[in-house]
């Protein structure tokens, strides 16, 4: 299969690489899922490890696959796999356990390990490939009503645990009931963070470079949060404006707003950081200053990174209450999509130096357009159909008018072959069609039978469910 890889610690190196697929069969216990990637998003981390600044090979591999933030389509699990089934959209955590008790207790975004393995960025490799393995324990299941969308679960999982974070940490008041947020930071994570905290309910001041009208900020706007430009006015004033903080989320990647925002903070408020920044930049502040207000406000600030189980899990349920509350946000975040991994060089550049970019992401592979959950799990994948059961619903006329040239009609027979509910399809629309042959003036005749009219529909939901 393809995959794309860098050398680690040779910069531009990333290129596209021929490996073998990997089987579920790799994951002891019978634990394995075989997931087919369909689109993998790409962030700032990706940028530094393709700049050689980030990121290690698997031991005893040259090359490390990049790619953490995943969507993909189950293809076959191990017999000791109930969570998932073929057909199941889904997007696996990143870092997997090291030796720490956090580790232990599947907590490993909270490890004290000091080498840490992370998926698709260090000693661990990525989605950006045809397939991949991993433990269904790792493997966390998105409804198919967030397929289009889908590919954003891993960047709201760090949104999910910054916040949860704050409001773990804010029971240390009793009775905390914030009221207005600040996010630093209109990027990806800022647009989710604000997002998150509007479907809490907070008043959302976002602050970013760029002055507004933009894409971003427009966004936001149908959000019902503000956007401030801190081009025209600083973060402290703002605060004066649209404060007290009782929650603020640093998502800008640029560490000197950090101090500017320890100062912006509210009394009794709670400051999430949650930049990596790998550089070495220093500023001045007013320390005494705000080392002061934090003392005498019982201000806290706290650090995060990556996000375990717990937080794809509540990222899901966050997206699916997004779409019911803001209809087709999210999408709009997914302004770059580069179609196949062939355009490695257009991803990294438009990642790098695009214009107007909130989320690049490679288009693998298409969805299959229909769900083939109900292919029974013990058809091996070698006798899968290439045919999806929509494709085979188009043919359907063809089919039984005999128009259909030799191989597609052997492919169409090949799925029937392994797919009950599309022989369950096809047997009601013959009958369908029969019946509508065979009553001249086009109407159901009184005398069809209730129940048949009935297997029908069900019949049809059946299959398109
Ligand atoms: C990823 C995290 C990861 C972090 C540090 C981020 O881009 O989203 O999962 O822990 O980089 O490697
Ligand atoms: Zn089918």
């Amino acid at each position: 299969m393809k995959a794309l890889a860098v050398i680690p610690g040779r910069a531009h190196s990333l290129h596209l690489i021929e490996v073998p697929r990997p089987s579920p069969d790799e994951v002891p216990g019978g634990r394995g899922v075989l997931v087919r990637v369909l689109r993998v998003g790409v962030d700032g981390t990706d940028k530094e490890i393709d700049a050689a600044e980030y990121g290690q090979a698997p031991p005893g591999d040259g090359y490390l696959i990049t790619g953490h933030e995943g969507f993909g389509q189950v293809e076959a699990v191990g017999p000791a796999v109930t969570e998932v089934a073929p057909g199941d959209f889904v997007v696996a955590t990143v870092r997997r356990p090291g030796s720490s008790l956090y580790d232990r207790i599947g907590t490993s975004d909270m490890t004290t390990d000091d080498v840490y393995f992370e998926r698709g960025i260090n000693l661990r490799h990525g989605f950006l490939a045809e397939y991949y393995v991993d433990a269904a324990d790792f493997i966390v299941k998105v409804p198919a009503g967030l397929e289009d969308v889908g590919v954003l679960l891993e960047p709201m999982t760090v949104v999910e645990k910054g916040i949860a974070q704050a409001y773990e940490i804010q029971r240390r008041l009793r009775v905390w009931n914030p009221k207005r947020a600040a996010v630093m930071g209109a990027g990806t994570i800022g647009l989710l963070a604000a997002l998150v905290l509007r479907l809490r309910g907070l008043d959302v001041t976002v602050f970013g470079l760029r002055p507004a009208p933009y894409l971003n900020a427009n966004l936001l706007a149908l959000l019902g949060a503000r956007y401030v430009s801190v081009a025209a006015v600083g973060v402290v004033d703002a605060s004066h404006e649209f404060g007290p903080f009782d929650l603020m989320f640093e998502a800008t990647g640029y560490s000197p707003i950090v101090f500017d925002s320890m100062r912006a903070l509210g009394k009794n408020g709670v400051l999430v950081l949650s930049s990596v920044t790998g550089g070495d930049r220093r500023v001045e502040v007013p320390a005494d200053r705000i080392n002061l207000e934090f003392v005498l406000g019982n201000k806290v600030m706290v650090g995060t990174v990556n996000a375990n189980r717990e937080y794809f899990e509540k990222g899901v349920e966050d997206m699916a209450l997004a779409e019911a509350v803001f209809p087709g946000w999210l999408s709009r975040l997914l302004t770059h999509p580069i179609v196949g991994l062939e355009q490695h060089r257009e991803m990294m550049r438009t990642l790098t130096s695009g214009t107007d970019v909130i989320k690049v992401f490679c288009e693998v592979a298409p969805a299959h357009r229909m769900r083939y959950s109900h292919f029974p799990a013990e058809v091996a994948l070698e006798n899968r159909p290439n045919m999806t059961c929509q494709q085979l619903i188009d043919f359907i006329m063809s089919y039984l008018d005999n128009d259909l040239p030799g191989d597609q009609r052997a492919e169409f027979d090949r799925h029937m072959a392994v797919c009950p509910s599309c022989v369950d399809y096809l047997k009601t629309y013959e009958k369908t069609v029969m019946l509508a042959k065979s009553c001249a003036d086009d109407q159901v005749p009184a005398d069809v039978p209730e129940s048949l009219v009935q297997a029908i529909l069900a019949a049809i939901k059946k299959t398109v469910d």
